[in-house]
C-alpha cells in the first residue's frame, strides 16, 4: 500500500503507468495511491471518511461494518442530461444519446480536469467486470479522487492487485478517469460529500473505449465499472464482437427434480430487478429454489456450442433501498445485514438506519438523508426516493452456486417488462426471435427516481437500455435481430408486466407470486406448457399457470390478460412515433412487425381475452 506523492507503480504495464502520469499531471493531486483491493486497505479508507465526516459508521451490533453516507442534495441519481456518448459522428451515437464531437468536448474536459484534483488523493483502481480471466469479463482501471468511491468499487468489482496480473502488460483496458471535480485550496477544509455543482459530464468515447467522468460523486455517475463501462462501452463493444451487454438481471430456477434453467431479464431503473433476482417461491412452491447471479447487468456471449451464456460484470449489489423489508426482498435484507454502504438512507437513534416501506411502523424519530431531525408526518421522506445500498454479492442467501464461474451460465429465456398501470397484460411470448425483438424494443414504463428530475409519464424503454445504450438505438436493434440471425437457437422472449392497477391499487400480488409468470416462462422454454395465440402474442390461459396456495379468480385474471383493441392501437402509434426518430438506422423488420401487429389487432375482439377453458 502507498500513498505518497509519486509512489513507484505496482505494474510496468506501459500504457497503464503513462496514463497514470498523464492524468496525475493534468489533475494535480496532492498525492497518488494505488489500490491494491487489501481489507485493510478498505478498512483505513472507512475509518479517514468517518473522520473527515463523509462516512457515518453504523452501530456495529445492529449493523457490523457498515457505513453510512449522505450526500449533496444536488447530487443523489444518474444526470441523464449530462451524460454524452462522443463518437466521431453524430449518428452513430443516435438520438438517444447526447452528443459532442469528440475533439470539442476533450478540449472541455481537458479544462475542466486541469488541476481538479489539487489538495485530494489521486486513488488508482484496477478493476475486472466479471471473474478474473473469464472469456467474456473485461478490465477497467479508474481513477478517482473519491474515497467513496474507492470503497463502493471494492464491493461492487473485483478489484485491486489480481487484476493488474491478470491484466500484465496487456493494453486491452479501459481507462476510466473520475473527479468530483472539486479542488481544495491549501487553507480550504472538506465538505462531507465534494461535488461540482456548475459543471457535471458524464462522457464516453466509445471507439478509444474511454470514460471521463467530472462532477458527480453518485451511483452511475461515478462508479464507472457499472453503467459506463459495463453498459454504454460494453453494449458498443459487444455489437463489435458479436456478444451483448444489457441492463439485465440473471438467475437460476431450481425445480423440485433438480432440473435448473437460467433466465435473465430487463426491466428499467427501479422497476423490481433486485426483487426478481432474489425471489422466495410463494406457498405452494416447496422445493423451487431461485437462485441469483445478478440483478442489475447481464454480458452474454454466445458459446461453441451456440447456447447465449451469461456473467454477471459486477461483485455487488447497488440496490434501490426504499421499499426494501423483511415481507418484500428478506434475501435483499439479509445482504445488508453487514459490510455495506448505505447512501441517501436515514439513521434511527440507536445508529441504524431506516427507509419508507423498511417496517410497518415509522421509527418515532431519525435523522433524515438530509441530515435533519425527522418524525413521522413532518412532510418529507425519511430516506431520499433513489437511496441506494452498495452489498457484496457473496452475502446473498441465494447466490448461486455458478455466479463466479468464469464460464457464465447459458440462458434460455429473456424476460422483459416496464411499470405499467393500463392495457399492458401480465405475461405473453413472443411469436419467434424478431417479433421478440420488436416486443423488447418496443417497451415503455412509467418515470422513477432513478434518473434526476424524471417521475411520471410513460417513456418508451427499449430493453430497459435507453440511458444506458452506447450507440444508435436503430443499429442496436439491428445487432439484437442478428443474434438471431446468426445463431440458430437463441432464448425464447418474453414480456411481462406487475404493475398494472386498478382504483390505485395493483392487481398483481406481485415479488413471490411472479414465481407462477416465472414457472410457465419455462415450462414453455421445455415445451410443455400450454399457449394460446392472443393478437400481441402467447399468452397463458387461467389453467396454464399453477394456482396452488393461492386463491385467485378468473375474473381477476381475465382483468390482467385483456388485450384491449383500441388502447394497443394507441400503443402501436407509441411504437411508430419512436420509429420515426430512429428512422435512418432502423431495421426494417420492425415496419413489418408493426404492421403485423395493426393487422392482428383489428380483426379481434374490442376486448380479447384468453380463452375460459
Ligand atoms: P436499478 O438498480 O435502478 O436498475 O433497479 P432495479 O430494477 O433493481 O429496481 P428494484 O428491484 O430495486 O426496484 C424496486 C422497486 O420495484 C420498489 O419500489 C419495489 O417495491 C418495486 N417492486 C419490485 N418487485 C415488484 C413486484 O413484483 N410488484 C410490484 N408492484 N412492485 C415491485
Ligand atoms: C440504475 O439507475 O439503473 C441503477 C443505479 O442501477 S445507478 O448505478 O446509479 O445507475
Ligand atoms: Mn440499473
Amino acid at each position: 500500500m502507498s500513498t505518497q506523492k509519486a509512489p513507484s507503480p505496482p505494474t510496468s504495464n506501459p500504457r497503464l503507468v503513462a496514463w497514470v502520469d498523464e492524468i496525475a499531471r493534468l489533475c494535480r493531486p496532492e498525492n497518488i495511491h494505488w489500490c491494491d483491493g487489501s481489507q485493510e486497505e478498505y478498512d483505513r479508507l472507512c475509518q479517514e471518511m468517518v473522520q473527515s465526516g463523509t462516512f457515518i459508521a453504523l452501530n456495529p451490533e445492529k449493523r457490523p461494518g457498515s457505513f453510512l453516507c449522505l450526500s449533496d442534495p444536488d447530487d443523489v441519481a444518474r444526470v441523464e442530461d449530462r451524460t454524452f456518448v462522443c463518437t466521431r459522428t453524430r449518428e452513430d451515437a443516435g438520438p438517444n444519446n447526447n452528443w459532442v464531437d469528440p475533439d470539442e468536448m476533450k478540449a472541455t474536459l481537458t479544462g475542466l480536469f486541469d488541476g481538479c484534483m489539487r489538495g485530494r488523493t489521486m486513488y488508482v483502481i484496477p478493476f475486472s467486470m466479471g471473474p478474473l480471466g473469464s472469456r467474456i469479463a473485461q478490465i477497467g482501471i479508474e481513477i478517482t479522487d473519491s474515497p467513496y468511491v474507492v470503497t463502493n468499487m471494492r464491493i461492487m468489482t473485483r478489484m485491486g492487485q489480481a487484476v493488474l496480473d491478470v491484466l500484465s502488460d496487456s493494453e486491452n483496458f479501459v481507462p476510466c478517469l473520475h473527479s468530483v471535480g472539486a479542488p481544495l485550496g491549501p487553507d480550504q477544509t472538506d465538505v462531507p460529500w465534494p461535488c461540482n455543482k456548475d459543471n457535471k459530464y458524464i462522457v464516453h468515447f466509445p471507439e478509444e473505449r474511454s470514460i471521463w467522468s467530472f462532477g458527480s460523486g453518485y451511483g452511475g455517475n461515478a462508479l464507472l465499472g457499472k453503467k459506463c463501462l459495463a453498459l454504454r462501452i460494453a453494449s458498443h463493444m459487444a455489437r463489435q464482437e458479436g456478444w451483448m451487454a444489457e441492463h439485465m438481471l440473471i438467475l437460476g430456477v431450481e425445480a423440485p427434480d433438480g432440473e435448473k434453467t437460467y433466465v435473465a431479464a430487463a426491466f428499467p431503473s427501479a422497476c423490481g430487478k433486485t426483487n426478481f433476482a432474489m425471489m422466495i417461491p410463494p406457498e405452494g412452491f416447496e422445493g423451487w429454489k431461485i437462485w441469483t447471479v445478478g440483478d442489475d447487468i447481464a454480458w452474454i456471449k454466445p458459446g461453441e456450442d451456440q447456447r447465449f451464456y451469461a456473467i454477471n460484470p459486477e461483485a455487488g449489489f447497488f440496490g434501490v433501498a426504499p421499499g426494501t423489508s423483511d415481507s418484500s426482498n428478506p434475501n435483499a435484507m439479509a445482504s445488508i445485514r453487514q459490510n455495506s454502504i448505505f447512501t441517501n438512507v436515514a439513521l434511527t437513534p440507536d445508529g441504524d438506519v431506516w427507509w419508507e416501506g423498511m417496517t410497518e411502523e415509522e421509527p418515532e424519530r431519525l435523522i433524515d438523508w438530509r441530515g435533519q431531525d425527522w418524525t413521522p408526518g413532518c412532510g418529507r421522506p425519511a430516506a431520499h426516493p433513489n437511496a441506494r445500498f452498495t452489498a457484496p454479492i457473496a452475502q446473498c442467501p441465494t447466490i448461486d452456486a455458478e455466479w463466479d464461474n468464469p464460464q457464465g451460465v447459458p440462458i434460455q429465456a429473456f424476460i422483459f417488462g416496464g411499470r405499467i398501470s393500463q392495457d399492458m397484460p401480465l405475461v405473453f411470448q413472443a411469436f419467434n426471435w424478431t417479433h421478440g425483438v420488436y416486443l423488447a424494443a418496443t417497451m415503455g414504463s412509467e418515470k422513477t427516481a432513478a434518473a434526476a428530475g424524471k417521475v411520471g409519464g410513460v417513456r418508451r424503454d427499449p430493453m430497459a437500455m435507453l440511458p444506458f445504450c452506447g450507440y444508435h438505438m436503430g443499429d442496436y436493434f439491428d445487432h439484437w435481430l442478428d443474434m438471431g440471425r446468426v445463431h440458430p437457437e437463441p432464448p425464447r422472449i418474453f414480456r411481462v408486466n406487475w404493475f398494472l392497477k386498478k382504483d390505485g391499487k395493483f392487481l398483481w400480488p406481485g415479488f413471490g407470486e411472479n414465481m407462477r409468470i416465472l414457472k410457465w416462462v419455462l415450462d414453455r422454454v421445455h415445451g410443455r406448457a400450454h399457449a394460446v395465440e392472443s393478437p400481441i402474442g402467447w399468452m397463458p390461459c387461467r389453467r396454464d399457470l399453477d394456482w396452488t396456495g393461492l386463491d385467485f379468480s378468473q375474473e381477476q385474471f381475465d382483468e390482467l390478460m385483456t388485450v384491449d383493441r383500441e388502447a394497443w392501437k394507441t400503443e402501436s402509434l407509441a411504437h411508430e412515433e419512436m420509429f420515426l426518430q430512429l428512422l435512418e438506422r432502423l431495421p426494417q423488420e420492425f415496419f413489418l412487425e408493426r404492421q403485423m401487429l395493426l393487422t392482428r389487432l383489428v380483426r379481434s375482439a374490442p376486448k380479447w381475452l384468453p380463452p375460459h377453458p
